[in-house]
């Protein structure tokens, strides 16, 4: 097991988290040495409940959420496009019930064959002592299922370090016929419960808190008690030439620079067994890469692996990191999953197995480290 480093701003201090919920600081000038007592951690986590109304109005004068990218094909997916939100998020169903603070990120498709969305958003409150504080959830959400479960990555003010999931499920969805014209927004609220285990100078569990949409929980009911230590390997396909591309640039460079810097790269790449893209289908991995270095090929990664093969099915990993391309290994964050993986920490370390110039396809050994219950 290996603990992973995380600098905390201008001063660089170091903070490493390792598995059950140990907290420990690192030696060292600078980094320098982090007393966890200063930050008020201790080594219990808090459990607690959120409930809110997300609101994501993509029509009428006032929209909340607006196309920013196109979809470069004609999938029936919407394959490739990217919404920006800035959804309302409140207490009730009614949008005028009161507003607990905004949804802001974006979300788009990253599915060729079903609805399925990566979404990364920043929950921002502002009621009450959690006022200021933030909740970001990073993950895939299928529109149409009836419940879809993201991971929270993380968290700042009273959320930090925080980690958990969050359900949704569709409450209300106006789905406009032809050309009808549609004079009030048209609405979509959903229904979000988030479960978040929280460090526990947060000091917002307490039963009969004052603010109604939040409660807390019994951690051994979610089966938390012994994290897993687990490795997975598999083939990860980057499939950009041919008729059937898995890979679709959305968002081509602004410059000329040698890096494609701005590249932004739709994926829904297939996950095998075996180096071979005929070998058992694992899943796929879902999101984008993009080209975020100037100097040398260097990618920003956001992807969720889902799983569809047996007790995994319907299971999925999220990555977040930073990936050279050109280097033998890199090593990208595992910031959280769901089904199986919740609450899963961990790293993907990538090889780069064949790569064909000609087509620009490349397939890729990742081996999988996750931390989850
Ligand atoms: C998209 O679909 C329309 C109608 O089916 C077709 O005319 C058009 O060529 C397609 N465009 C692409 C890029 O496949
Ligand atoms: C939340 O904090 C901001 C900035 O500190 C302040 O202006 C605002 O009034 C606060 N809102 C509530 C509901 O307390
Ligand atoms: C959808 O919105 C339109 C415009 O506000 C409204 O006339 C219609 O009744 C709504 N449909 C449903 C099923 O709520
Ligand atoms: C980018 O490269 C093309 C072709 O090499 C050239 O015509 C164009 O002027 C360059 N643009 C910039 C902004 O450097
Ligand atoms: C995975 O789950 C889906 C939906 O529950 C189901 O349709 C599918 O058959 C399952 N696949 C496997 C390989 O078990």
């Amino acid at each position: 097991m290996r603990s992973k480093s995380s600098f905390k701003g201008q001063t660089t201090q170091v903070i490493v988290l390792l598995s059950s919920f140990s907290i420990i600081s690192v030696q060292g000038k600078n980094p320098g040495v982090v007393r966890t007592k200063l930050l008020g951690l201790k080594k219990e986590e808090k459990l607690s409940h959120f409930r809110s109304y997300w609101h994501d109005i993509v029509s009428g004068p006032n929209p909340s959420s607006v196309a920013v990218v196109k979809p470069v094909t004609n999938s029936s997916t919407g394959f490739g496009f990217i919404s920006m939100i800035d959804d309302p998020l409140t207490e009730g169903p009614e949008m005028s019930s009161k507003l607990l603070g905004r949804a802001q990120g974006f979300y788009g498709s990253a599915s060729q064959k079903e609805a399925g969305l990566l979404m990364a958003m920043n929950f921002a409150f502002i009621q009450g002592k959690y006022n200021g504080s933030t909740i970001t959830v990073l993950g895939r959400s299928q529109v149409f299922n009836k419940v879809r479960e993201m991971p929270v990555i993380g968290g700042s003010g009273l959320f930090r370090f925080a980690r958990g999931y969050v359900e949704a499920r569709t409450h209300y969805f106006n789905l406009t016929t032809g050309d009808a014209i549609v004079e009030t927004p048209q609405i979509v609220a959903t229904h979000f419960i988030i479960l978040s285990l929280l460090s526990s100078f947060a000091l917002i569990l307490v039963q009969g808190d004052d603010q109604d949409f939040v409660r807390a929980l019994d951690r051994k009911l979610l089966g938390l008690e012994k994290e897993k230590f687990s490795h997975f390997k598999m083939y990860w396909h980057d499939i950009v030439g041919g008729p059937n591309p898995s890979s679709v640039p959305v968002v081509n460079p602004p410059t000329n620079s040698s890096t494609a810097f701005g590249l932004i790269t739709m994926i829904d790449n297939p996950l095998t067994e075996g180096p071979e893209l005929t070998s058992k289908l694992l899943g796929k991995s879902q999101g984008f890469y993009s080209s975020a270095s100037q100097k040398e090929l260097g990618l920003l990664m956001a992807m969720n692996f889902h799983f569809i093969q047996g007790k995994y099915n319907g299971s999925t990993i999220t990555i977040l990191g930073r990936n050279q391309v050109f280097n033998k290994v890199r090593e990208m964050p595992v910031v959280g999953g769901s089904g199986l993986f919740r609450f899963a920490r961990g790293y993907a370390e990538a090889r780069t197995h064949t790569f064909t110039p000609a087509t620009g396809d490349a397939t890729v050994e990742y081996n999988i480290y996750v931390l989850h219950y």
